[in-house]
């Protein structure tokens, strides 16, 4: 096993997987229909912020790494990869068809020696079709589920150290990607198709749980006129239960409350633990903006900093960012939201204006570079970063 592609590979999955894989030795080409970040990945860039990247990205192209827009690359492989992505649609079910539609398109081009690794977030289900797809296409299925779990930002750093989970359709399938993956990931771990699929959901909608538990709590202490985070460092000081009790914050992005409404579609819409997460995290900006409110009496024609625009803290991506949401809260509240970014790439203010001129702020993503700024204005942040006066 040499030769892998990665379709999609120039997206956040797969560059980290990509530069994995070239890192130790592989002949690794990334398959991407967006021609920009092919062309970031050959001029030696990384398209998106991800720490480590740039390093190995500089060592391995033109070696063993190469990005294309040419779908045909795929027939030269010994492995192709699946890492596109598993939106849902507005029903919030699953599009299982778009992940179906992207296979089918380079169904064509493959042939039954290649071994297929799925590396999305998959619907339940999803991996027993497509080694339908496969047997109806070449007699047989060499296929493997093997989902990503690293943290966004921190990939590349962390492929390295987490176990991979392989969920084969075949003895000889397993033998193969074990061989691929045991280059890159400390310890193997194998389960049937299904019980992976569940495995990588139910990871990602834990978290979105644990965000939502201190999200309802920063939202009950705060509604009683207490400073939620007087209480909650008190209960996590020299207290070892609660040492992973994370802090409020607005959870959002491309994978939690994707992941969670995926596991709620599969529960039939029984899994009300799940939506209520859904309702608290989805509330909290609504919350936010009504502390302000309170805070400075009617928002309208006020001008009102908003403070990082991305989904996390010091990256640059802006998928699902509720930040975004309180603009849209402050626009209905007739408020004039001035909006910065130290990172993400869209149509902000610089910082020192969006300062000067506020006369009030909501931090939306406690990026580093807000840490020191003085506020002499009425400020909410739920992220418990800044000393309050
Ligand atoms: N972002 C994360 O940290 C993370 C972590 C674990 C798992 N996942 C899962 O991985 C999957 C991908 O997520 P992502 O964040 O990498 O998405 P992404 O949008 O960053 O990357 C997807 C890439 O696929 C490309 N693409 C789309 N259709 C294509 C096609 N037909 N042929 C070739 N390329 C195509 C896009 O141009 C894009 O570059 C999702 O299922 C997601 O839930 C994401």
């Amino acid at each position: 096993m040499k030769k892998i592609c990665i379709i999609g590979g120039c997206g956040h999955v797969g560059v980290p997987l990509g530069l994995a894989l070239a890192e130790r030795g592989f002949d690794v080409t990334l398959v991407d229909v967006n021609a920009g970040a092919v062309e970031s990945i050959n001029n030696r860039k990384p398209p998106f912020k991800e720490a480590g990247a740039a390093k190995i990205l500089q060592d391995r192209i033109g070696k063993n790494l190469t990005a294309t827009t040419n779908v045909e690359a795929v027939k030269e492989q010994d492995a192709v990869v699946f890492v596109t992505g598993t939106p849902v649609d507005e029903h919030h079910n699953p599009k299982i068809n778009d992940v179906l539609k992207v296979v089918r398109t380079y169904l064509d081009l493959m042939n039954k020696e290649q071994l297929v690794i799925l590396r999305s977030t998959i619907f339940p289900g999803t991996t027993g079709l497509i080694a339908e797809l496969l047997r109806d296409k070449f007699g047989s299925a060499k296929l493997a589920f093997c989902p990503e779990r690293i943290v966004q930002g921190e990939g590349v750093e962390e492929i390295f150290n987490l176990p991979q989970i392989i969920a084969p359709s075949s003895e000889e399938a397993y033998i193969e990607a074990s061989a691929v993956f045991s280059k890159i990931a400390p310890k193997i771990i194998r389960l049937e198709a299904k019980e992976a699929e569940l495995v990588k959901l139910i990871t990602n909608t834990w978290r979105y749980l644990e965000f939502a538990a201190a999200n309802a709590f920063y939202m009950m202490v705060e509604h009683e006129g207490l400073d939620f985070y007087t209480v909650y460092n008190a209960l996590k000081e020299d207290y070892p239960r609660a040492k992973h009790f994370p802090s409020a914050g607005l959870a959002a992005g491309p994978c939690l409350f994707k992941d969670t409404m995926q596991l709620s579609a599969f529960y039939q819409n029984n899994f009300f633990l799940g939506q209520s997460a859904m309702l608290v995290n989805e509330g909290l900006p609504n919350f936010l903006v009504d502390q302000l409110e309170k805070k400075m009496g009617s928002l309208a024609h006020k001008k009102i900093a908003l403070l990082g625009m991305t989904f996390k803290a010091n990256n640059d991506d802006v998928r699902e960012s509720l930040s975004f949401k309180i603009k849209k809260l402050l626009e209905f509240k007739m408020a004039k939201p001035l909006t910065h970014d130290p990172y993400a790439a869209g149509d902000f203010m610089p910082l020192d204006e969006v300062l000067k001129q506020a006369e009030g702020v909501v931090l939306g993503t406690p990026h580093d570079e807000y840490k020191n700024i003085a506020l002499s204005v009425p400020f909410v942040d739920c992220w418990g970063f800044w000393k309050r006066v």
